[in-house]
């Protein structure tokens, strides 16, 4: 009976080990509720991907990054929370995705940060960045280090 525990213990482990290797998910970095928060931001036009109402969440890093017009050091992170509108006047509803920017310059397909999308309950949605995300921040902000917000977002 012991041994056949452990062996069902070793082939978790294993398997557990595989899939860690085999996708190296992104997580949500614990406690970044308490970083640098945006303004409210309420997007009313049905047909953006932003629609609905969402805050923006800066360490410290990409706290001075902003603070230096949008040239952000190596490991900065920037997260959007985002929760649809709910009646008129729009007041928060549920929460339906979160989305982070991790400077990174392993990923230089996508300008030097890693992209990542969650869903509501934090868990890693499997977006292709390159596909999903980098389009309109290489549109919108090529300029500013790929980065569309600025430092009056914080105010
Ligand atoms: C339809 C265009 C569009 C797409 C696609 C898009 N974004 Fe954005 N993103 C924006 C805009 C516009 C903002 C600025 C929002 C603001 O100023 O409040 C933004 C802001 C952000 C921010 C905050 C930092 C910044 O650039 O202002 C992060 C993090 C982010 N997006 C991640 C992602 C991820 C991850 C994906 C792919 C799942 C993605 N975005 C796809 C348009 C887009």
């Amino acid at each position: 009976m012991k041994s056949r525990l452990s062996l069902v213990v070793s082939v978790i482990v294993l398997f557990a080990s595989i899939a860690a290797f085999a996708a190296p998910a992104v997580l949500l970095p614990k406690g970044y509720r308490s970083w640098k928060k945006s303004e409210r931001k309420v997007v009313t036009d049905k047909s953006s991907l932003f629609y609905g109402i969402h805050y923006i969440y800066a360490d410290t890093k990409a706290m001075k990054g902003y603070q230096a017009g949008n040239r952000f050091a190596e490991g900065s992170r920037i997260i959007v929370e985002h929760f649809n509108i709910k009646g008129n006047p729009a007041v928060d509803g549920p929460k339906n995705m979160v989305v982070m920017m991790r400077k990174d310059k392993r990923f230089q397909k996508t300008g030097g940060w890693q992209f990542s999308g969650f869903g509501a309950n934090g868990k890693p949605s499997g977006i292709d960045p390159v596909a999903t995300c980098f389009g309109c921040h290489l549109k919108d902000a090529s300029q500013r280090d790929f980065v569309i917000s600025t430092v009056k977002d914080f105010k």
